[in-house]
């Protein structure tokens, strides 16, 4: 390696550490709050929010495991995106409140959009069999179907 391009190799990677470590006073995603449960759905067993506890509570409900590295910029920006959004697009932990995403969610488990691929990837635990698919979807059907998306509609009126 030239004397050039060994400087060059040292500034830029002087550069990327200073930006990492700038990153990481940037509050976004540090607080890593979880806000009390008020009221959870009545679960048609315990079996389904066994299964809904392991793949969808990180980020659809108040009971988030905040992982260590949620603490370590740019990641902990990316956690705190998704369990943001997705606890407004439905809320395991704040069934008081109209849940838009409960008529939608044993589609979201069967067409294998819910839990995120990038979520499953990083947490086996997340990783159900196609039979525990089939048990979580068929219990939110039971636990959130027809007639508890009827009765969040009314709330919404
Ligand atoms: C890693 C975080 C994460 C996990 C785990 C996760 N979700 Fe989501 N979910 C999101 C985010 C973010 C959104 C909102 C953006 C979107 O629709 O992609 C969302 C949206 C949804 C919606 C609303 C979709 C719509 O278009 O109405 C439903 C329903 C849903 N998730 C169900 C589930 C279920 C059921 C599980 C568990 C089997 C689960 N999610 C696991 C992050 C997650």
């Amino acid at each position: 390696m030239t004397r050039i391009a060994r400087k060059v190799w040292i500034w830029f990677g002087t550069a990327v550490i200073a930006v990492a470590l700038a990153s990481q006073v940037v509050p976004y995603g540090r607080d890593h709050a979880n806000p009390p449960v008020t009221r959870e759905p009545a679960w048609d067993s315990p079996g389904t929010r066994e299964l809904a506890k392991r793949a969808c509570f990180d980020c659809h409900s108040s009971e988030t495991e905040w992982p260590v590295y949620a603490s370590i910029a740019p990641v902990s920006w990316l956690v705190q995106h998704d369990v943001t959004e997705g606890r407004g697009a439905l809320n395991f932990s704040e069934w008081h409140r109209a849940q838009e995403g409960a008529k939608d969610a044993s589609q979201e488990v069967l067409q294998r959009e819910m839990p995120p691929a990038t979520y499953r990837f990083v947490h086996a635990h997340a990783r159900l069999t196609a039979a525990e698919m089939e048990r979580l979807a068929n219990g939110l059907v039971k636990t959130l179907g027809v007639s508890a998306a009827e009765e969040q509609q009314e709330r919404e009126q």
